[in-house]
């Protein structure tokens, strides 16, 4: 069948398997066999609930002990919209929890309120997840209930006394709404709370003091909120504590000592305020995790700071803080980061002898001196070493060797000397080694080139000497490679065809010709060769690198010849060259003196067209390809409507899409497998039109019929953060999606652009793990994205992300289609299923390209199967409580 047998298969047909095993006999009343089979006629497919089987056997029911009555429903994940099945539920008085978390619901009826409000059993109501907007309802009733979750919707308002009635109420989570207003302070009647979860909403003003009166809590989180003002001083009332985290607000003054007082609190994070004075002493005694960071504390570190034996992870990364690093570690600290700070003096050697479980040390941008010391081969489990920007001399100790779970190594922007030690070729797990900006000298050892996983090489700025080893092409993940401002000589060897972001090799001392296998490098972006002593003509191969955008040749004298015909999309630079452009007056030209660039409109036209394309286009400016119109259009040889939504078939229309496609000013983006167009209808509505590039890979002949059936399955996804296909054309060679139009286009050109507040950076990252979970969902197939990058995330609204490109994964599958295997397997986003662990450094592309290095320190031990992103990130939240998203989130601009 070819390369779309494996098309997802009714993901029902497996839920029909599970719920028809159990056989159950019911003793249920007839008044609740016949309200379920009521409510089950009300629900659309696919909740598979067959009326011909007990309802105790349902998916999603359960029931008590003796099967006599029902206690619990979930219906959770089934896409439901309409709202009006709710209130029978309520029929059912003998519920004890009800969940219809992951749904589309928008409202909840009023009918639901009030009769459910009247089940005196009712305890736990789950709305999480929905589409639920306006203002929370007020609830009546409702007596027993002790758990609402009403999280990750679009409710908005303030909160007065809508749960004031709830006098059970023990658990609220209000997360990821778009509340304002204050802090709500009557939350049921009696003070039984527990758990407070308010983050991710826009509730501004004090922490109110009347808060302090529910003393039974044990969780508050009020994180990335607009919280203002003090902490209050008396918090060491709320003595069940556990868990305080007020990240990411406005907040002020210092952080209060009666903190101290709060014996069971294991978990205290105010990161990302404004808090000023100095870190407590003692403050530690009582946590496991303490995040300070990204605040203005100043003054030294209290020495005990890290030895109190519980404490695993202290962040105070980036405030004012000096003096030096405490000596004493607890034998359990996993995670110590203080980077970005003021703190002077060595790196204490003995501090690293008992800490077995140190994975993540961070100490980089402070004023550190001395050497690295040895004593850090102790540390077997570190996973990631940063001592960045200090001012550490010496050599890299040889026993850094011994570390081998080392992920990322970070020692650039210091003042090493010596040689690079054979001993790093045996970090085979090591995907960024950064030593750039030191005063390394020696040749690169070819050991070097023995680390497997290695994806980001950076070298620059040293004094290396010597060849570029030749085995340097054994580097098969290798992504950006810097060797740049050396003494490197010799000829260019051949490099890993991986490459894709960049690869210089500028300031050095090469020689020879410019290697034709540069051609094999078809995902390189950037090509800087620029400052050698290159000679002869530059390959005609190279214009076979389909991915380049710009090639840096100045001052290479002995560079000769003409220079071969680019596609427009290229920037040659050849100042300081013997190189001759002859390009004739329709081919691209020089625009500056020396550099060939983007069909022959000069920079400063260029850039004033971009500009006036941004402004109209608001929000989708990154690669607008400006030029002239192109005359060539395709032919459709085939065009579809996929979507069912009548106001969709009545705008899109086939002759304006090949109309727009066939004008290169239309692009509005390029990924790595496709470029998106937008096209005005003749309505006036917009759309999106996507191309796929890699298109002989596509459509190879006779499989127009396939591809449309593979589209059909996927215009059938419903997922509000997937992208679904509307409808398609095929050319003879080559395939067009349409999909809406979304007006503040990817995520990239809004992390590259304007600032993006934490609330919007946390919801995008949850809504694309949503989705890629939807994705990766499907029994029979999960769907795996191959180039999933914030280029290849829409956003329609900042706080609403859509996974896109998502039919690659059928259209190009590596390990199924013939022959493109290793077209793909050197892209950041290739996870083949069943080689995760192989792959491991590969396996959160899109969180590492969202959250850098944070991310990439995540995957591995813990969740050695990556299958599920949803199910990371909430275990992140939890395992991780100390990890927390917010911070990884800040990684978005890195
Ligand atoms: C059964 O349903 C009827 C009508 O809905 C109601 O009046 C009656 O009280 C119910 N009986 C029981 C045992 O719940
Ligand atoms: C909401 O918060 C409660 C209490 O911490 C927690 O049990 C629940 O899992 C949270 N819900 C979501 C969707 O995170
Ligand atoms: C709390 O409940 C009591 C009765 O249980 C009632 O008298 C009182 O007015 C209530 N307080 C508030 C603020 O609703
Ligand atoms: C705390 O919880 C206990 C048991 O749930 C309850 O008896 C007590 O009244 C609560 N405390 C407050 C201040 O409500
Ligand atoms: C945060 O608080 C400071 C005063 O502490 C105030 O000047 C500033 O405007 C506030 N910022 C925001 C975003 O509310
Ligand atoms: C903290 O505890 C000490 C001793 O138990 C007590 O004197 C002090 O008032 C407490 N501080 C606060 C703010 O609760
Ligand atoms: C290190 O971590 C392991 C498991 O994560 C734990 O069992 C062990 O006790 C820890 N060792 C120390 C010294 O804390
Ligand atoms: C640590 O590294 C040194 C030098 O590279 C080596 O001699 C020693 O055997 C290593 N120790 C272990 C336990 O691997
Ligand atoms: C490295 O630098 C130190 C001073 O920081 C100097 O004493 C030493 O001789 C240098 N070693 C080499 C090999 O250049």
């Amino acid at each position: 069948m070819g390369r779309f047998e494996y098309i997802p298969t009714s993901f029902l047909s497996i839920l029909f398997i599970f719920c028809f095993c159990p056989m159950v006999l019911s003793l249920l009343s007839q008044n609740q066999t016949k309200t379920m089979i009521n409510l089950s006629k009300n629900l659309p497919p696919p909740v598979p609930w067959n009326a011909s089987y007990p309802p105790c056997s349902w998916m999603g029911v359960d029931c008590d002990p003796t099967n006599s009555s029902i206690v619990g429903i979930s219906l959770i994940r089934y896409s439901l919209s309409a709202s009006d099945f709710l209130p029978l539920v309520c029929k059912i008085q003998t519920l004890e929890h009800f969940d219809v978390s992951n749904n589309r619901l928008s409202s909840i009826p009023d009918g639901f309120i009030t009769e459910c409000g009247k089940i005196k059993g009712l305890k736990k109501l789950n709305f999480s997840g929905n589409m639920l907007g306006g203002d929370l309802p007020s609830f009546h009733g409702f007596d027993a209930l002790e758990s609402l979750d009403m999280s990750l919707n679009y409710l908005e308002g303030s909160i007065g006394i809508q749960l004031d009635g709830l006098v059970s109420l023990k658990s609220l989570n209000l997360t990821s709404n778009n509340f304002g207003g204050s802090i709500p302070t009557k939350l049921g009647n009696s003070t039984v709370l527990e758990h407070l979860v308010l983050s991710v909403n826009h509730f501004g003003g004090k922490i109110p003091d009347e808060l302090l009166s529910y003393e039974n809590l044990t969780e508050v989180d009020f994180r990335a909120n607009l919280l203002s003002g003090f902490i209050p001083s008396n918090i060491g009332k709320l003595s069940n504590l556990e868990s305080l985290v007020l990240s990411s607000n406005n907040l002020t003054g210092e952080i209060p000592a009666s903190l101290l007082n709060l014996t069971k609190l294991s978990r205290f994070a105010a990161n990302q305020n404004n808090f000023i004075g100095p870190v407590p002493p003692g403050i530690t005694n009582h946590l496991t995790s303490l995040d300070l960071s990204f605040n203005k504390l100043s003054g030294p570190i209290p020495e005990d700071l890290l030895s109190p034996s519980q404490l695993q992870a202290v962040d105070l990364s980036n405030n004012m803080l000096n003096g030096s690093v405490p000596t004493k570690f607890s034998p359990n600290l996993f995670r110590l980061r203080f980077g970005s700070n003021h703190l002077s003096g060595n790196i204490p050697p003995g501090a690293f002898a008992a800490v077995p479980n140190l994975t993540y040390l961070e100490l980089d941008n402070n004023d550190l001196t001395g050497t690295i010391p040895a004593e850090l081969d102790s540390c077997r489990k570190l996973a990631l070493l940063n001592l960045a920007q200090n001012h550490l001399t010496g050599v890299l100790p040889p026993l850094l060797g011994n570390l081998t779970n080392l992920q990322v190594l970070r020692l650039q922007m210091n003042e090493l000397n010596g040689t690079i030690p054979i001993e790093i070729g045996q970090l085979h797990k090591l995907s960024i080694l950064n030593l750039s900006w030191n005063s390394l000298g020696g040749s690169i050892p070819s050991e070097i080139t023995n680390l497997s996983s290695l994806n980001f090489l950076n070298m620059q700025s040293n004094n290396l000497s010597g060849s570029i080893p030749t085995s340097i092409e054994n580097l098969k993940l290798l992504i950006e490679l810097q060797l740049g401002e050396n003494q490197l000589s010799g000829v260019i060897p051949i490099m890993p065809r991986s490459l894709q972001a960049s690869l210089n090799l500028s300031s050095n001392h090469l020689s020879g010709n410019i290697p034709s296998s540069f051609d094999i490098l078809d995902g390189l972006e950037v090509l800087d060769l620029s400052n050698n002593k290159l000679s002869g003509p530059i390959p005609k191969e190279l214009t076979g690198m389909s991915s380049l955008t710009q090639l840096l040749l100045s001052n290479n004298a002995l560079l000769s010849g003409e220079i071969p015909k680019f596609s427009q999309h290229v920037e040659v630079v050849y100042s300081g060259t013997g190189l001759i452009n002859n390009t004739s007056p329709d081919n691209p030209i020089a625009n500056r003196p020396n550099t060939v660039s983007r069909n022959g409109i000069s920079v400063a036209v260029a850039v004033l067209i971009a500009i006036v394309a941004a402004f109209v286009l608001v929000g989708l400016p990154t690669l607008l390809v400006v030029s002239r119109k192109n005359c060539w259009q395709p032919q459709f040889i085939e065009s579809n409507l996929l979507t069912p939504n009548a106001i969709h078939k009545s705008r899109i229309h086939f002759g304006k899409a090949m109309e727009a496609v066939a004008d290169t000013s239309n692009v509005t983006l390029k990924t790595r497998f496709s470029t998106y167009y937008t096209a005005i209808m003749p309505s006036g509505s917009i759309y999106f039109i996507k191309k796929l590039n890699c298109s002989n890979k596509i459509l190879p002949l006779g499989s127009h019929d396939k591809f449309g059936k593979a589209l059909e399955v996927y215009a059938k996804l419903n997922n509000s953060n997937v992208m679904t296909p509307l409808a398609y054309a095929l050319s003879i060679d080559t395939a067009y999606i349409l999909y809406e139009y979304i007006s503040n286009g990817s995520l990239y050109d809004v992390l590259h652009g304007s600032m993006l507040d934490w609330g919007s950076r946390y919801t995008i990252a949850v809504g694309v793990a949503q989705g890629l979970s939807f994705l990766h969902g499907f029994a029979s197939s999960p769907i795996l994205l191959l180039d999933l990058s914030s280029k290849s995330i829409m956003l329609k609204s900042l706080k609403e992300p859509q996974v896109g490109d998502v039919e690659l994964y059928h259209v190009i599958n590596p390990l199924k289609s013939t022959g493109n295997f290793s077209e793909v397997v050197g892209s950041v986003g290739y996870i083949p299923p069943g080689t995760i662990t192989r792959y491991s450094g590969q396996c959160f592309p899109i969180l590492r390209e969202l959250w850098g290095e944070a991310m990439l320190l995540i995957k591995w031990h813990e969740f050695p199967d990556c299958k599920n992103y949803w199910e990371l990130m909430i275990s992140l939240q939890v395992t991780f409580a100390t990890f927390h998203l917010d911070r990884l989130v800040a990684g978005l601009v890195l």
